[in-house]
């Protein structure tokens, strides 16, 4: 543990999902995005699910995620108020980047704020393909959640979708 408390916020956050970081330099093309790179994010926001790529939704649902997270999807995920405008701030800042994360949000109504990542049109056309995300499919992979990607995708964490 002791290597990693010089070296920063980032092997910090490397430590916390358990992967290293330098992966992501090998990565060629495909779809990749940039992971979380703060600490608080990384604790507060990974002790249920997986930890979301910030580029995953655009800024007005972190906002909008941020601010419910008393009853965030039937759980009280609430936090105190400097907690909470931390994370506000840095989803908010790193949402909606554009690169190849505005793939995921083509076709998205800009009046439209979805409170999750599987309800982007997007998102949706890919994996209702061949029933991707079916129940059966659910289970193979032992995925708990449509949102659970990292139980068919590696490398989501690290904000990679192009290793499977
Ligand atoms: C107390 C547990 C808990 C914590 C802590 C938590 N979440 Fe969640 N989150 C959930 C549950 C439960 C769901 C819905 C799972 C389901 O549909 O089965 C969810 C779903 C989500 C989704 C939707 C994924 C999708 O596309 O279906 C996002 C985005 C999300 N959480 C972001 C966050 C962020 C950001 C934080 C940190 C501020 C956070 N969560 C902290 C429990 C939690
Ligand atoms: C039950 C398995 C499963 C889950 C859960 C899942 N996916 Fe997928 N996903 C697939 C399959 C299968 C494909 C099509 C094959 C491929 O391109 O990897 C796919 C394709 C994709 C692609 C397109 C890759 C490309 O190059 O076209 C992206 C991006 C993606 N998923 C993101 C996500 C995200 C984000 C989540 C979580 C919110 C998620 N997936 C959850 C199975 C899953």
């Amino acid at each position: 543990m002791g290597r990693y408390v010089n070296s920063g916020t980032i092997a910090v956050v490397a430590a916390l999902s358990g992967v290293a970081f330098g992966a992501q330099s090998l990565m060629a093309d495909g779809l990749s995005l940039t992971p979380v790179r703060e600490k608080t994010v990384a604790k507060e926001c990974a002790a249920c699910h997986m930890l979301y790529p910030p580029a995953l939704l655009p800024a007005r649902s972190w906002s909008s995620i941020v601010a419910n997270l008393n009853n965030h999807f039937g759980e009280n995920a609430s936090l105190d108020d400097a907690t909470t405008k931390a994370i506000a701030d840095y989803l908010v800042a790193n949402a909606d980047t554009g690169g190849i994360g505005a793939k995921l949000l083509r076709d998205l109504n800009p009046e439209v704020t979805p409170a999750r990542i599987t309800d982007l049109p997007w998102w949706k056309r890919k994996h209702e393909k061949r029933n991707r995300v079916g129940p059966a499919a659910l289970a193979e992979n032992g995925a708990k959640f449509k949102g659970d990607c990292k139980a068919c995708h590696k490398g989501a964490e690290q904000g990679s979708f192009d290793d499977d």
